[in-house]
Parts: structure tokens; C-alpha cells; sequence
């Protein structure tokens, strides 16, 4: 079976050719969705939510999906691709949580996100407070590393003494 979908919109960013792993709440600049204008009634009611999630087509790969990957953060341990949020996928299909600033018309304006501008748009959604966040949530095999902490401070993009 073959799928193909049609990008609903764009997302804007200063982002050219390199962007943070995960989005950056803080950063700075301006991070836009342009929503096409024939959905722009999708959006009715979405303003009353803090978060939405963003799913797009990370469209400009310069390389193929790969089975096993390592995380660049990650200090060289090797992980299978769906216990990782590598671009590199059998269908990269890329998903952020991010802060909903505001609505005008058909623009969203966000927090950070962490793609190149003019990245695909696939869906928005609304994040739910208790439906979508899990209280045990856990880290996974990144429980193991060794520099934990120091490392997820280098996904979160929070900027650190080394
Ligand atoms: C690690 S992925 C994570 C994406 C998303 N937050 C997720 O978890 O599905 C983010 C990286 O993908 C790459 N990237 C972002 N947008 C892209 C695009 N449109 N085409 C190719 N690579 C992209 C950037 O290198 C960025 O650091």
C-alpha cells in the first residue's frame, strides 16, 4: 500500500540547514505555521490551548532512513530508529510540542521549533493536559548514560557550562 498526503500549510523558522534536536521553548526568533487558507476554519476554537503538537514531512534529507542510529547528543551510543527521534526514518514524519503564542487568520505563531523554514506541514493537534501527559514517563535507555543529565541538556537545547 502506498499513502501519500498533501502539506496543509508551511512552517517558518530562522532555521536554513541546521536547527536544535528537540524544540527550544526560549528561543528566540520568529516561528510561524502558514496554515493554508482553506482550512483556516480548522483553527476555530484551537487558540484556547497553551500547547499543540506539530506534524510535518522533514523534507529536505540529505541521506536515507537508517535502522540503527546514533543519536548525536548522545555520545556515540547506537539505538534502533524507533527507540530514537532521528530525522532518518522509513518515513520521516517529525512531531513537536510547542508553545501556541498566538492565532492571526491562517499564521500560528509558536515557540521554538526544531525544523528548517519552509518544512511541509502535516497536521496540528491540540495537547491536552492528563491526556497527554504521562506522570511515569521515564528516559528509556537514556537512563543508562552516563553523563545523563549533562546530555539531556544538550536535547532540551538549554545552554550550559561543559
Ligand atoms: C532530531 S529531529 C526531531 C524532530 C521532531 N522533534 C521529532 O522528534 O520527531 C530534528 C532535526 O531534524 C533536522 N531537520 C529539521 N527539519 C528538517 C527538514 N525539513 N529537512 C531535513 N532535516 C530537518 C534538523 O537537523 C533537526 O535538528
Amino acid at each position: 500500500m502506498r499513502i501519500s498526503f498533501t502539506p496543509i500549510g508551511t512552517i517558518h523558522t530562522p532555521y536554513m540547514d541546521t536547527a536544535p534536536y528537540q524544540p527550544v521553548e526560549e528561543d528566540k526568533g520568529d516561528f510561524r505555521i502558514v496554515l493554508d487558507p482553506a482550512y483556516q476554519a480548522g483553527l476555530w476554537k484551537l487558540e484556547r490551548f497553551r500547547y499543540i503538537y506539530v506534524i510535518y514531512y522533514i523534507h529536505s534529507l540529505t541521506r536515507g532512513p537508517e535502522i540503527h542510529v546514533r543519536p548525536s547528543w548522545a555520545g556515540g551510543v547506537e539505538v534502533g530508529v524507533f527507540a530514537s527521534r532521528s530525522p532518518l526514518r522509513p518515513n520521516p514524519i517529525g512531531l513537536s510540542i510547542v508553545r501556541l503564542k498566538k492565532i492571526e487568520e491562517n499564521v500560528i505563531y509558536t515557540s521554538g521549533l526544531d525544523v528548517f523554514d519552509g518544512t511541509p506541514l502535516l497536521d496540528i493537534k491540540p495537547y491536552i493536559r492528563d491526556l497527554d501527559s504521562k506522570g511515569d514517563a521515564n528516559y528509556g535507555w537514556i537512563e543508562d548514560l552516563e553523563d545523563r543529565d549533562h546530555l539531556l541538556l544538550h536535547i532540551k537545547g538549554i545552554p550550559h557550562e561543559y
